[in-house]
């Protein structure tokens, strides 16, 4: 998929109308001046979605999600920020200039358009047979029915029957003018050496697999007889990888969003059955054990993941490995095992929903545990099988990569084995060592494949819009890297976008003329100090629009606010005086009333130029014309009310806004700490690296000198944010 021009991107977003777009999904309510709904993000009884017309934006107020119309449908639809676009031009029927291709990629597109036309046409094809021939009817639609499906689930996963003729498909297809090489090249006809063609899946019945997206891109189809392969597959071709895709996931993945969970089961058999009893996020590995591709695919959804397991005790042990994977990628991994002889397809079709739902609420296992409760069967006392198994164990633990969890796995371990934690920690990070050694040989040789190799049909980034934003300069972060500072970034950014235009200090210039330091100042030196440019482009692109308004309206806009200020001040201060003197105290009474109300007048003052300082950046940027900006801004920006309210309600609550001169140069350290910290980690990597390739002396006496300078640096830093010290800045 191509890029889409900016100038059709700029349509797409003037065109979609946020009402309209959520109203596809969700039953809107007017109310007030907007509109109000259940949120489809998260379960919920009472509305708390609301959708403005006027903003063409919507929000969750009690889950926080939504956005913009974009944001909506990349969210809803679990789609690409390019997906998005695509959906919403399809629907409000903008046509969509392509970029430029090249030759080599315009086959290749067409190619591909061409495939997956056939799938489509061969879908149709074993729809008709199923229900509109006879035959179709009395083998396929028998058998479907027989096994407890019902006409709902044949629709919703489009299921069909292949006719036992071996050119059925292949006749109906040239007929309506499909090009015969492209029924070969999908695999669903194979051609013989002789050129026979001939239907890869005559009297079969028929289960389709969908793309993320909705495109058939592979068939399945399972023999009704006695026949040596159960399930004939579509093979590997340029719209179908196998590795990257996962059954079911299309009809799911608005379940998992929305349950923030994904169930794993073995075939297509219990997928559907599944959704026939109610619960749809599940999605099947088709027999074989998980791939990298796959588990990423579940991650772009969710962390939580329960497997299910039949009852069968080989395939469990069998299938133990597998789940290491989904335990690297950082997934919370359940399982869920089965009555002996039950698979997820049997045991769905003969419970109620509600019965399903609760036998997996009560025997969800956490995966180590369940591990170790498989591996000790049968080992007894042996100890040398128990050394095997706790090193079993340990080889789990040690990919997880979170510190956390990791931690409470080891006191588990060392609590189910009765030895000592220190022990297994040591086992754990020994392993995770050499994990961590193999695989930064293994990028090394990726990222040298990569660079020879030429990547013409890189897949859109999420962010490609935004990427393009960035400077040059911007030093490459790995995603691992990013994710780890980007929530210190976030913090830093909220505050400017709160308290940006609040003042945190006053210095002299070399006049002795005072001169204010806002919040943004101070941050912007910091930053500009130590050479630090956010490394997320969101954040990065928004603190500059704050620090435009800073430099180019602020002053402007300060001192004519400043003049209302004033009127508005004196004007209090007349009518309150006209009041004192109306009433017939005493002289003494009516001076000190008089000194009560400039007081008054004063903390009123005060107050309103706060309150026009600290809505200074917000209020723009929560309105700002580009979504990122105002997407970013509007999920930083809310707490803060609820929090002043309580600051005048209860006077004495402190609140951040009283304390910035401790947080804000606070929360800056801990930025710089956390990139230091970053920074640390590389280098241990390189330098295991370096160690293992045997590399040179100097260059590992450099990589340590480094690291010293680093950690005196942070201890600088600890000692520093320990003092709670903030000298003004000279
Ligand atoms: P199962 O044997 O559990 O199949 O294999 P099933 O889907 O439950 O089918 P029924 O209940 O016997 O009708 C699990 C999955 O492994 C893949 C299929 O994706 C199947 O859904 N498989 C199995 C194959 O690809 N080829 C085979 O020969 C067998
Ligand atoms: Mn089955």
């Amino acid at each position: 998929m191509k890029k889409i021009d900016r100038e059709t991107v700029q349509r797409i977003l003037d065109t979609a109308d946020i009402v309209d777009v959520v109203s596809d999904f969700v039953s809107l309510k007017r109310r007030g001046s907007g509109y109000i709904g259940l949120c489809p993000f998260h379960n919920e009884r009472t509305p708390s979605f609301s959708v403005s017309k006027s903003k063409n934006f919507c929000k969750c107020f009690s889950c926080g999600k939504g956005g913009s119309p974009v944001n909506f449908i990349m969210e809803h639809e679990q789609l690409t920020y390019q997906e998005a676009l695509r959906y919403l031009a399809h629907k409000y029927n903008i046509e969509i200039k392509e970029h430029e291709m090249s030759d080599a990629e315009r086959e290749r597109e067409s190619e591909r358009a061409s495939m997956l036309a056939v799938n489509e046409m061969a879908l149709k094809h074993f729809e008709h047979n199923l229900t509109e021939t006879q035959d179709g009817r009395d083998i396929g639609l028998t058998y479907f029915l027989d096994r407890g499906m019902n006409e709902a689930s044949i629709k919703k996963f489009h299921l069909g029957y292949a006719l036992e003729r071996s050119d059925a498909l292949l006749r109906d297809a040239v007929q309506k003018g499909y090009n015969a090489d492209y029924l070969v090249k999908t695999g669903l006809c194979i051609r013989t050496d002789s050129g026979r063609i001939y239907d890869r899946f005559k009297g079969r019945v028929i289960f389709p697999v969908f793309s993320i997206s909705g495109k058939v891109i592979a068939f399945g189809g399972r023999t009704l007889k006695k026949d040596v392969a159960k399930y004939v597959n579509s093979p590997e071709s340029e719209i179908y990888k196998k590795s990257h895709e996962l059954y079911g996931l299309y009809q799911a993945k608005q379940a998992i969003v929305k349950r923030a969970k994904c169930i794993l089961v073995e075939g297509y058999m219990d997928v559907i059955s599944m959704h026939q009893s109610g619960i749809e996020n599940v999605v099947a590995s088709s027999g074989t054990s998980l791939t990298e591709g796959q588990i990423r695919l579940i991650h772009r959804f969710t962390e939580d993941v329960t497997v299910i397991y039949d009852g069968d005790a080989a395939g469990i042990k069998a299938s133990l490995r597998g789940i290491d994977m989904l335990l690297a990628e950082g997934l919370n991994i359940k399982v869920v095992l089965l009555p002996d002889g039950e698979d997820p397809d049997s045991f769905a079709q003969k419970h109620t929903s509600s019965e399903l739902e609760e036998y997996i609420k009560e025997h969800e296992t956490d995966f180590i545990q369940f591990k170790i409760d498989i591996l000790l069967q049968g080992v007894n006392n042996d100890p040398i099988a128990r050394g095997r198994v706790i090193n079993d164990i340990v080889q789990s633990i040690a990919v997880i990569p979170n510190q956390v969890m990791r931690n409470v796995y080891i006191a588990e371990c060392a609590r189910r084995f009765g030895i000592d934690e220190r022990v297994v920690a040591l086992e754990v990070s020994k392993t995770s060592y050499a994990h961590a050694e193999k695989a930064s040989v293994k990028a090394q040789r990726e990222a040298a494949k990569q660079s020879l190799e030429s990547t013409p049909m890189t897949p859109p980034a999420v962010d490609a819009v935004v990427a393009d934003a960035a400077p040059v300069s911007a030093v490459a972060k790995s995603d691992a890297d990013m994710a780890f500072i980007r929530p210190f970034e976030r913090r830093l950014l909220q505050y400017v976008l709160r308290y940006g235009m609040l003042r945190l200090a006053d210095e002299y210039d070399e006049n002795g003329e005072a001169v204010t330091i806002y919040v943004i100042d101070y941050v912007e030196s910091e930053l500009r100090d130590d050479d630090i440019t956010f490394a997320d482009p969101v954040v990065r692109k928004t603190f500059d629009e704050a620090l435009k308004l800073r430099r180019s309206s602020w002053d402007g806009d300060f001192s004519a606010n400043e003049s209302l200020l004033l009127e508005d001040r004196a004007r209090f201060i007349a009518e309150g005086e006209a009041e004192i003197r109306a009433s017939d105290s005493d002289l003494s009474t009516i001076q000190r009333h008089e000194k009560e109300l400039a007081e008054r007048a004063d903390v009123r003052y005060f107050d309103k130029q706060r309150q026009f300082a600290s809505a200074y950046i917000e209020k723009v940027l929560c309105s700002h014309v580009d979504d990122d900006i105002r997407t970013l801004s509007l999920e930083l920006v809310p707490e803060k009310h609820t929090l002043s309210k309580v600051h005048t309600k209860y006077s004495k609550v402190e609140t951040d806004e009283d304390r910035l001169d401790d947080i804000v140069p606070r929360t800056i350290y801990e930025l710089k700490d956390a990139l230091l910290e970053s920074r640390l980690r590389r280098i241990r990597q390189d330098l295991k690296s370096c160690v293992s390739a045997d590399g040179s002396g100097e260059r590992i006496m450099e990589l340590m000198r480094e690291m010293s300078e680093i950690q005196h640096l942070r201890g600088e830093f600890a000692k520093y944010l320990g003092e709670r010290i903030l000298s003004p800045r000279k």
